[in-house]
């Protein structure tokens, strides 16, 4: 998909366009909506300022559309991508994915941050604050490995976690 000529993708979004815009354009997704959602992500502030700079536009309902989003046909593939990241990962509601949900999410954003799939690079090249160092790149990694072996525990620990049985660790 990402390889789709421009001209092709133009075509796409004209008949996504209408509907795309529209659905996406949500009161929800409004610039400047500081307060956290009730269905965001659960992270420490230093983790979750890394995903509002890096991730957010694309995978939260509080997406910044950049200048250059507000000009067709750009916008259209703007609304297109960020139509698309949210449908695969959405932080915003990330708290009503089932747990099964929320560990395969993981496991993909931890190969994705790794690899340095995400943030695209044609959007890195425009928004220079969603660029990683090495350093942010690994407090990001290992926290996403920290969450998903947190997720393996109470999944492992299922109901019977009161018994207190389990040796932790
Ligand atoms: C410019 C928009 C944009 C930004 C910013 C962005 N993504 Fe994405 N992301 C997408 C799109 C579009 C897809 C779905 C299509 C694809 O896989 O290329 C996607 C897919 C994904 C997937 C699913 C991968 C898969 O294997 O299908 C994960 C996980 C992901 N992104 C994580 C992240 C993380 C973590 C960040 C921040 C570090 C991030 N993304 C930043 C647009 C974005």
């Amino acid at each position: 998909m990402k390889n789709t000529t421009f001209a092709a993708a133009t075509a796409l979004s004209l008949l996504a366009a209408g509907l795309a815009v529209s659905s996406i354009k949500t009161p929800g997704g409004v610039l400047g909506d500081a307060a956290a959602a009730p269905g965001d992500i659960d992270a420490p502030p230093q983790i979750a300022a890394l995903l509002h700079r890096a991730c957010y536009d694309c995978h939260s309902n509080r997406t910044r559309w950049p200048w250059y989003g507000r000009v067709a046909p750009v916008s259209w593939l703007v609304a297109r991508d960020v139509a698309h990241g949210r449908r695969e990962l959405n932080f915003s509601e990330w708290r009503t994915y089932y747990p099964q949900t929320r560990m395969r999410k993981l496991q993909w954003m931890e190969r994705v941050v790794s690899e340095r799939v995400m943030p695209p690079w044609d959007y890195r090249l425009m928004h220079r604050q969603a660029r990683l160092s090495d350093a942010e790149q690994v407090a990001l990694t290992q926290w996403i490995q920290s969450a998903i072996a947190e997720a393996q525990q109470s999944r492992a620990g299922g109901g019977a976690v009161a018994a207190g049985s389990s040796r932790s660790r």
